[in-house]
């Protein structure tokens, strides 16, 4: 599939010349813009907040946050002394020391980001995690990173398996009438009363800042360690690829529960000393469309599933509001449709740029850089500073237009750093030669440009979120009802993938709607509303191989219509 250049738009951007920069870039250079490479001392939340509040940036605004209750903005210099105090809190109360994980449970809020700040500041590794993480999948994260301190909400404690976590000594907790114990602690009334200087734990660079969990086909969710040198990825690709300048007013829509909240929902815009939007609550359409106008959002990071409900809530909703602010407009997680770039032409008058990157790798890595001509339908280029091949399942790199595994050379600044708990996992992404193998399949076309085909295993991107199919046919085979589940993602529309369920029922038990209404309910309430199944249909039995493995690709086929495939190591 061949499609049509969009030409640049001359004058929008201040990067300059793709094909140049990737020739002579070093990431050496970036390092010179931080504090520590002139003292040696490092901490991310230092170089992304107090930098800032100690330059003529002091009082410009740092974050915007909006829900449909409350509106607020925080410059640099009170985020400093707001996650200060975090700091001060988490370290007394908390009693941590540095590389123990503090774990955040809870909507998107100014005191999330207070808490991330300030729990970086104590030399603790972050883990966020999304709100919607129903009881199971809190346990899960919180045993394998032995999560020490928890930072959560009064709504959100119900579903934290407290008596099943004995690694997790001490709580904070957000909202009213907090009852105090020793170990449980109201984080704000803290907050409140600390003092707002705080003595920051400095760290060495490849020490631990950010621990995501995310999905691979097999297995539980793996914890992904990012380090704080990360950060000069972070800056640098906000630069080039987010082009943020000092005038922007910035948007990312993502939580920080996902990696997109993190690198580009906070430390991509703060580094670089930009006004960072934050909008808490749930996708409406009016309400994202009024905060760019409100706002005046000038660079819009989102992703494919929410331009196409956009999209789906038709062009009058985009006509009610000045969305003339907008300069630049990226997009990640999914395939971006060429039709959805189109319709940004159309209604933004701008072209969305894709961005290709993983939790794993932790910044961009492939992007429509600004100032390259797009190509609609093709994530774009590796960025200067990082070699991407295809590769075949020995390591060779293939010719342009090949199909087969995307990789990357390793050695990029904001590569995880480890898999927490498993070496091994971590060992098993790369291959002789130095590559980082994505997971992702793509071709090369003449020019450069990468286009991304599927994923090589069962992963599952529904509503731009990766799910692992073994986490939720591990929760489905708990239910009384079910022998067997596998599950596969089926294309949709709007969602790019939704998860479909196979099920095999146990005897005496009958398959109707009422049972597919509690299936469902069932890993709603064990995982996570967008982990449960929106499709569920019942088989008798499920292809196995001999050894008692769903065959995950026979599913894909039958729901497909395709041909199944080599089926030798199928039972019966
Ligand atoms: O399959 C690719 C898809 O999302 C996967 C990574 O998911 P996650 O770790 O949750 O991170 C998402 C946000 C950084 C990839 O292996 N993906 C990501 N970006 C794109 C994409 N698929 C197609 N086009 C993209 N631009």
């Amino acid at each position: 599939m061949k499609m049509e250049a969009l030409p640049s738009v001359k004058g929008d951007y201040n990067l300059g010349d793709y094909e140049n920069t990737y020739k002579h870039f070093d990431w050496s250079e970036v390092e010179k813009e931080f504090t520590w490479s002139k003292t040696g001392k490092v901490n991310l939340a230092y170089e992304a907040i107090d930098r800032h509040a100690e330059s003529f940036r002091k009082n410009k605004v740092a974050l915007y946050y909006k829900d449909e209750n409350r509106a607020e903005k925080y410059t640099f210099k009170e985020l400093k002394e707001w996650s200060n105090k975090a700091a001060n809190v988490i370290k007394e109360y908390g009693n941590i020391e540095k590389g123990d994980r503090v774990f955040i449970f809870m909507p998107r809020s100014p005191e999330l980001y207070f808490a991330v700040l300030g729990a970086i500041k104590t030399g603790a590794i972050v883990g966020p995690l999304f709100e919607a993480f129903m009881e199971g999948a809190v346990r899960d994260r919180l045993t394998d990173s032995g999560a020490k301190v928890l930072i959560t909400t009064q709504a959100l404690i119900s579903r934290v398996p407290v008596d099943e976590l004995p690694d997790l000594k001490h709580i904070f907790l957000v909202g009213e009438n907090i009852e105090e114990t020793e170990t449980q602690y109201d984080f704000m009334k803290k907050v409140a009363e600390a003092d707002k200087n705080c003595s920051i734990e400095w760290v060495d660079r490849n020490d631990g800042a950010i621990l995501h969990y995310t999905s691979g086909s097999t297995g539980n969710p793996k914890g992904v360690l990012h380090v704080h040198n990360a950060m000069i990825q972070h800056y640098q690709t906000a630069k080039w690829v987010l082009d943020l300048q000092e005038e922007d007013v910035y948007w990312c829509t993502a939580d920080p529960g996902w990696v997109t909240g993190t690198s580009y929902g906070i430390f991509g815009p703060w580094l670089t000393g930009t006004s960072n939007v934050v909008v808490g609550g749930r996708f409406k359409p009016e309400f994202w469309y009024k905060t760019i106008e409100d706002y005046g959002v000038t660079v819009w990071y989102s992703a494919p599933t929410a331009f196409r409900m956009l999209m789906g809530a038709g062009d009058e909703a985009v006509k009610q509001y000045d969305l003339r602010s907008l300069r630049h407009v990226l997009s990640v997680g999914e395939p971006l449709n060429p039709e959805v770039v189109r319709w940004g032409m159309k209604v933004f008058n701008r072209r969305i740029h894709d961005t290709w990157w993983m939790t794993e790798t932790g910044a961009q890595l492939i992007c429509n850089y600004p100032s390259m001509l797009i190509k609609p339908g093709s994530m774009g280029k590796p960025i200067p500073g990082v070699e991407a091949a295809i590769i075949d399942d020995q390591g060779n790199v293939l010719p342009p237009n090949r199909m087969g595994n995307l990789a990357i050379k390793k050695g990029w600044p904001a590569m995880m750093h480890t898999i927490w708990n498993n070496e091994q996992k971590y060992e098993s992404y790369f291959m002789p030669g130095d590559w980082y193998v994505s997971g992702d399949s793509a071709y090369m076309d003449e020019e450069g440009y990468f286009w991304f085909q599927g994923r090589v295993d069962d992963v599952i991107m529904t509503s731009g979120e990766r799910v692992g199919p073994f986490e939720v046919e591990s929760k489905l085979v708990e239910h009384p009802a079910i022998a067997e589940a596998g599950v596969i993602g089926k294309p949709d529309p709007v969602r790019g993938e939704i998860i479909k369920a196979f099920i095999a029922l146990r005897d005496g038990y009958e398959p109707t709607q009422e049972l597919i209404e509690e299936i469902r309910t069932f890993v709603k309430q064990g995982l996570a509303a967008h982990a449960a199944p929106r499709e569920i249909e019942f088989r008798e039995k499920l292809p196995k191989t001999r050894s008692g493995k769903i065959m995950r690709r026979v599913l894909k086929a039958w729901e497909l219509n395709l041909p199944t495939g080599d089926l030798s190591s199928m039972e019966d």
